[in-house]
């Protein structure tokens, strides 16, 4: 039996959403008032799903400990009160749009997952839009 186990986790950031191809009038057709040169922050809920099988012996998918604390040190830690086009490497060049930020996420905690489960992010970055992210194939 396959099992999905979730962890809730969050943090600050702030961005910039900005093609650096385009013109600062497209950039501001486009995206608005995201595109405002001086930053602007979210409130960024995360929810990690893993899913896999229930290990007979623990009777876990996954121990909670274990992914809190590579949310935490992987995530959190990253990201939290930063600002995301400025300080975090991945977005140096890439928008940090919910989805690419979402694609972000999972590759930093895909590595550090068994193989054996599946992985799956879930990215609010308002209470009423959020995108989710289960890898590409
Ligand atoms: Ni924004």
């Amino acid at each position: 039996m396959r099992v999905t186990v979730n962890r809730k986790a969050h943090f600050n950031a702030a961005h910039r959403l900005y093609n650096c191809d385009w013109s600062d009038d497209r950039n501001i057709e486009v995206f608005g008032k995201c595109a405002n040169p001086n930053y602007h922050g979210h409130n960024y809920e995360l929810i990690v799903s893993v899913t896999g099988n229930i290990h007979p012996e623990t009777g876990f998918v996954m121990d909670m400990k274990i992914l809190k604390e590579l949310i935490k040190t992987e995530i959190e830690e990253q990201f939290d009160h930063k600002n995301l086009n400025e300080e975090v490497a991945e977005f140096a060049k890439l928008n940090p749009t919910t989805e690419n930020i979402s694609i972000v996420i999972w590759n930093k905690l895909r590595t550090k997952i068994d193989k054996n489960l599946d992985l799956s992010v879930t990215l609010y970055e308002t209470p009423r839009n959020f995108v989710t992210f289960k890898g590409d194939n």
